[in-house]
């Protein structure tokens, strides 16, 4: 048998950490993160783009750092932490991001707005009040077909004062 098909045949098993809870989860040895979360882990969220690391349509949260899912082979991410847009809601409420992005017509298509969500949450995580400048250049390896990008950098900026009500109004769960 070929070795190529040996390999695709080979599966891994593999614990982390997805979206706050623990999960196991078996894939075969040649994915990528991106394959593992959408075909293995049943969360679609997450956008297949370009498969090439240019587009940002499959941004996802790694130990808390943005990575391209794509780029990411499934076995590096054994005993990590892994947030995807479907981990940024909690019990059934919004995260104020995903309020504002809808709020200031920031996802017109939607396909590349889980990874803006993520991408801007983890720019907000370190830095609570960015500068448009700072939020365009966490923002530069997102693509955007639809928004023209004004109203994403808006909608990020709109989010700023609502995560800093909830933490002040003790509703903090969910930022
Ligand atoms: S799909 Fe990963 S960067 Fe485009
Ligand atoms: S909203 Fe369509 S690609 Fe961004």
């Amino acid at each position: 048998m070929p070795e190529s098909n040996s390999l695709t045949k080979q599966h891994l098993h593999i614990s982390m950490r997805l979206n706050g809870e623990p999960r196991e989860v078996s894939f075969a040895s040649y994915k990528t993160l991106l394959e593992v979360l959408r075909e293995d882990c049943d969360l679609p969220g997450t956008k297949h783009g370009c498969e090439l690391g240019e587009c940002g349509a499959c941004a996802v949260l790694l130990d808390g750092e943005p990575v391209l899912s794509c780029l990411i082979i499934g076995a590096e991410c054994d005993g990590r932490e892994v947030v995807t847009v479907e981990g940024l809601a909690k019990d059934g409420k919004l995260h104020p991001l995903q309020e504002t992005f809808a709020d200031c017509g920031a996802a017109q298509c939607g396909y590349c707005t889980p990874g803006f969500l993520v991408t801007a949450k983890a720019l907000l995580d370190r830095c609570p009040n960015p500068s448009r400048e700072q939020i365009k250049e966490s923002l530069s390896g997102n693509l955007c077909r639809c928004t023209g990008y004004q109203q994403i950098f808006e909608a990020v900026e709109a989010s700023i004062a609502r995560i800093a009500a909830c933490r002040v109004s003790g509703n903090s769960e969910v930022v």
